[in-house]
């Protein structure tokens, strides 16, 4: 890259030589920090410049991510990490952006406002440059962070790690709707994720995919970037695979931008038309295409026309720019459009209904109006209002990843993916507002564009960010090799790979469960011609076919073998003085060790039960239990809520060692090796959990799982 990093509408500075981090992140990692101090260090800019780029209050007015929710995000070496090495990874949404305008003069910053006509641009000292985009000759984001390499030179290593005890003291006071609907049991027996096509090789960052209606056998799969392909796998396996249209070159690499989906029309075997969906940038103005193509006439690929373009839609930055394009029930295109940002939609896109943006789009691709390339449907709901764009069917929507209908009930489904702390899913129907950014989920966000009178419809399901980060809506299942799952939604997070499936009546959920993890980042669901459901992993470039049929949607049926503190008091033997080795033998002699009930810890400590004050550093603590019997291959699960680093221990055999913290109990389960150390008779638990900032707490209880059904 050859951009030097300056300040916005400043020249840029020499880089410093980064000093050695290895000190701070040693002394850091070994010290819990006094956060008192590190909060003091924090906000007196004359000893560290992070307040000059940072808030803690919520508001985000800065030019780094408001931080007041970090110690939620990153457990202690991550926020020991993303302080050392600012790039290492980049908060989505806070790139460096860096503008050359024409004149030849450099702006460097994180986006802060954006519309059609001009970016503004905040630089490092907090100050903004707005930059019309007719003033723009080219346009890049630099994969460097804005924050500064090697700012722990200006502190001791004992000051560093007070700093990161404050940054992982900043946590959020939990929502008790949202810590219950982030409570997901795991289902009887789950998905089994089958290679389908990219085994060999693989894509590259494949995002969609589907079969070509009417050539049995192909199916065509979109790269991110532009490659696309028509597939096939013969019976025996093997693959064959040829471009469909190069776009590489074409669409805009990068961020949210790139090709994002694609439409067959309803009637392709005759009018063999299709339709794409990508970005573009040309001299720093990024829009948002919808084009039709055509196949040649035997139906083997691209017929290699031109594009007829029939959206071009202006994007304020790279991100959200919503994934989908459907054909609805009723012949006509659905478009899910993003806010296109900036992060919290600042100018109020979502609900702004002069713009396409934040918004689901409904035109007809077959007769066109006058001076239009597309027709607008007389139902459309905005049709004849002024100031409305015709084309809006829904608004409200901040990152509509992925739509899709319903093939029984037509329902059209929207995975909306959120801004700090809730994900999506619902249905949506025609004229409404989803709330976009006056609600987030189900939370109230923003009353800036909130009006009098509107109706916000709250999504059928939302979770929180310990679940999972992105959304990625999937498909209501309506195959024939699953009739358990018939009528069930399936969806994924994209980040946390966590796959649910859920039912609903009148848009309120009924019951979610968790039926497995995606072997790799979950981009988008695909369903073929028998309703069957697929899968595109984005790092492995594999598509799966997800084999449904042995899902048993019934949560798991268990049996406490200890108990939690959520059940009542659990007496614990506990010491916070180190002991000597072998304490977490069956055989120690923890006699001497106070014995009084869990959990242990702070109060004040997210959805913490504490009978037992432990306020320093470490915690030693061993229980014993009897089973009568045992299986011969038990299932066993620890039901823990950890905060922070925390062993644990069955029998004096390690089973599970969980680095960072819980927002609440989760439930880990055992290797099926560390399950077996269960026995008939007296069993030991043996636990270590190590406090370094913020919170703290440790408790556990160990569950024994029915055998899966067959
Ligand atoms: C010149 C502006 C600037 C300064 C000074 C700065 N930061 Fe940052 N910081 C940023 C930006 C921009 C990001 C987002 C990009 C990234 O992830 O690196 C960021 C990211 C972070 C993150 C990760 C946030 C996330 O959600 O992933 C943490 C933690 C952080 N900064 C802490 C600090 C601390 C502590 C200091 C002081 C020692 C500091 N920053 C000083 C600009 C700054």
């Amino acid at each position: 890259m050859v951009f030097a990093i300056g300040v916005a509408g400043v020249a840029a500075q020499e880089p410093v030589p980064p000093p050695d981090k290895a000190p701070y992140a040693a002394f850091a990692a070994r010290h819990g920090g006094d956060a008192a101090n590190g909060r003091a260090l924090f906000s007196d800019l004359t000893r560290t410049a992070c307040g000059q780029c940072h808030t803690v209050d919520g508001s985000g007015s800065k030019a780094g991510p408001d931080l007041s929710g970090i110690g939620d995000k990153f457990g202690r070496a991550d926020l020991i990490k993303s302080v050392l090495e600012p790039s290492f990874t980049i908060a989505v949404g806070y790139g460096t952006t860096v503008l050359k305008r024409k004149s030849g003069a450099v702006v460097a910053g994180v986006i802060r406002q954006a519309t059609a006509d001009w970016l503004e641009l905040m630089g490092a000292d907090g100050l903004t440059v707005r930059v019309p985009v007719d003033d723009i000759a080219t346009r890049g984001e630099l994969e460097r962070s804005l924050m500064p390499e090697g700012q722990q030179a200006a502190m001791s290593p004992a000051d560093f790690s007070d700093l990161i005890a404050y940054m992982g003291s900043l946590k959020r006071p939990p929502e008790a709707s949202l810590a219950m609907q982030g409570e997901i049991p795991a289902a009887t027996a789950g998905i089994s994720f089958e290679p389908f096509l990219g085994r060999d090789p693989k894509f590259l960052n494949p995002v969609w995919a589907e079969p070509v209606p009417s050539r049995e056998g192909r199916w065509i799969v979109l790269e991110h970037f532009g490659g696309s392909w028509i597939a096939g796998r013969a019976e025996s396996g093997a693959e064959t695979r040829k471009p469909l249209i190069d776009l590489r070159g074409v669409v805009r690499k990068g961020g949210a931008t790139g090709l994002l989906g694609l439409a067959f029309h309803p009637d392709f075997p005759n009018n063999r038309r299709y339709y794409l969906k990508y970005q573009t940038e040309e001299r720093g103005r990024i829009s948002t295409l919808v084009v039709e193509r055509r196949f040649d006439a035997e139906l083997q690929g691209d017929s290699g026309q031109e594009s007829r373009v029939l959206l071009k839609i202006p994007s304020s930055s790279q991100d959200h720019n919503g994934g989908s394009l459907e054909f609805g029930p009723d012949g006509f295109l659905y478009i899910g459009m993003g806010d296109t940002g900036p992060q919290r939609d600042p100018q109020g896109h979502g609900q702004d209904m002069g713009l396409l943006l934040g918004k689901i789009l409904r035109i007809d691709v077959d007769y066109p109006d006058d001076a239009l390339p597309y027709g607008i449907p007389e139902s459309n709901p905005f049709r004849s209002r002024t100031g409305a764009r015709p084309e809006i069917w829904a608004l409200g929507f901040r990152e509509p990843w992925r739509i899709s209908f319903d093939r029984l009930t037509k329902d059209l489904w929207v995975g909306d993916v959120g801004q700090d702390r809730i994900e999506e899913v619902g249905i949506v129907r025609t004229g409404e507002n989803h709330g976009w950014n006056v609600f987030e989920g189900i939370n109230p966000y923003s009353d800036q564009y909130r009006r009098e009178g509107a109706v916000y419809v709250p999504p059928v399901f939302s979770y929180p960010h310990s679940a999972g980060v992105s959304v990625t809506g999937g498909f209501v299942y309506r195959g024939k090799k699953a009739p358990a799952l018939e009528g069930w939604y399936i969806f994924a997070d994209y980040e946390s790979r966590r796959v649910w499936a859920l039912t609903q009546q009148d848009r309120k959920l009924q019951r979610i469960v968790e039926i497995g993890r995606a072997p790799s980042r979950a981009v988008s669901f695909c369903q073929d011609g028998q309703g069957e459901l697929y899968l595109v992993g984005y790092d492995d470039g594999v598509i799966y076919h997800l084999d449904l049929g042995k899902v048993n949607p019934a949560p798991q049926r268990m049996t406490v073998l200890s108990p939690t503190a959520e059940q009542g008091p659990v007496p614990w033997r506990s010491t916070q003085s180190e002991p000597h080795e072998g304490w977490q033998r069956p055989d120690f002699d923890d006699s001497a060790w106070p014995l009084t009930p869990g959990g242990f810890g702070t109060p004040g400590t997210p959805a913490a039960v504490i009978r037992t004050r432990w306020a320093t550093q470490d915690i030693w603590l061993r229980r014993e239990f009897t089973v009568a019997e045992t299986g011969e291959a038990p299932v066993l699960a620890w039901r823990v809520h950890h905060d922070e680093d925390a062993e644990l221990y069955l029998n004096g055999i390690e089973t599970a060692r969980l680095p960072r913290w819980t927002q609440g109990y989760a439930t880990i389960k055992l290797s099926s090796e560390a399950a077996r150390t269960l026995k008939e008779g007296r069993n030991v638990i043996a636990i270590h959990c190590r406090q370094s900032g913020g919170g703290q707490y440790i408790d556990a209880g160990l569950l024994e799982y029915a055998a899966p059904a067959p």
